[in-house]
Order: structure tokens, then C-alpha cells, then sequence
């Protein structure tokens, strides 16, 4: 494995759920570290743009205005194998088919309010870091 960084959203329902610092812990306590973060409202230009990939699906438009719906908390999350140990303390998309014990298995609301999103591969991660984050504003191994 590989020191890897991976894009984490908390999305509306977990910060209006007050789930924050219990999401932070799971991250912290399966040993990956927060090496960026911020609070965020955001626009529909910014979350179309983070979900471009998606823009042919027919969730897209319900997509976005969730997304924007309500503040969010966006990190950038490092360590060995982050994009998969990040995916595996999430659970499936569908909280109905997530593993019991991961994040959407115990707070998701539904398929769309499903609480938090992680990268799916490297060069989903490095497009999905820069769309939100500068280098200069990472604190990891590589960057002090
Ligand atoms: P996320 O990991 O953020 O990536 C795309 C999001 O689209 C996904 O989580 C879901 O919250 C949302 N979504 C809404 N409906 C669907 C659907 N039918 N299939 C997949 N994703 C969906």
C-alpha cells in the first residue's frame, strides 16, 4: 500500500445532524488525518463541476440541489491506502446495502442524503482535491 490522499464530503444531512466529530473520529481512529478542511455552502456552479461525471444520470438536478441544500464539510484525508479505507468506513452508496458498522449504515437517510462521499480511485481523488483545495492548503507528509 501507498501513501495516498483522498476527497471526503460530509454532505447537508450529516452537518445538520450534528455528525461532524463523530465522522471525524472513525476517520482519525482508522488512522487517516485530516490535512485539509473547510466549512462550505455550496454554489450550484461548484457542485455541478464536482459532479460532472454524473451529469447524464437522471439523479443529477436532485443531486445538486441537495448538495447545496446546506452547509458541507469538505477534507482532503491522508494515509496508507486512504481512497479504500475511506470507502470501506463509508458503506455502499445505498445506505440499505451498506455493511453494518460503516457511516451510512448508521446515519445515511437515504440514497441521496447518505450522509458523506469519498473519492472512488486516484484520479478521481487528485481532479476532486483540486476542485476544492490549493496545495498550499494541505498539511501532509508531502506539504509540512
Ligand atoms: P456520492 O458518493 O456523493 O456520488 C454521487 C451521488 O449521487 C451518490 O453519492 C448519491 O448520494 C447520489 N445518488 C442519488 N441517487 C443515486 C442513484 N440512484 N444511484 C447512485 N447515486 C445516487
Amino acid at each position: 500500500m501507498s501513501l495516498e490522499r483522498t476527497l471526503s464530503i460530509i454532505k447537508p444531512d450529516g452537518v445538520r445532524r450534528n455528525l461532524i466529530g463523530k465522522i471525524f473520529t472513525r476517520f482519525e481512529e482508522s488512522g487517516l488525518k485530516v490535512i485539509a478542511t473547510r466549512m462550505a455552502h455550496l454554489s450550484r456552479a461548484e457542485a455541478e463541476g464536482f459532479y460532472a461525471v454524473h451529469s447524464h444520470r437522471p439523479f443529477f438536478n436532485d443531486l445538486v440541489s441537495y448538495m447545496t441544500s446546506g452547509p458541507v464539510v469538505i477534507s482532503i484525508l491522508e494515509g496508507e491506502g486512504a481512497i479504500l479505507r475511506h470507502r470501506e468506513l463509508m458503506g455502499a452508496t445505498d445506505p440499505k446495502k451498506a455493511a453494518p458498522g460503516t457511516i451510512r449504515a448508521d446515519f445515511a437517510e437515504s440514497i441521496e442524503a447518505n450522509t458523506v462521499h469519498g473519492s472512488d480511485a486516484p484520479e478521481t481523488a487528485a481532479f476532486e482535491a483540486s476542485w476544492f483545495f490549493r496545495g498550499t492548503e494541505t498539511f501532509g507528509a508531502k506539504q509540512g
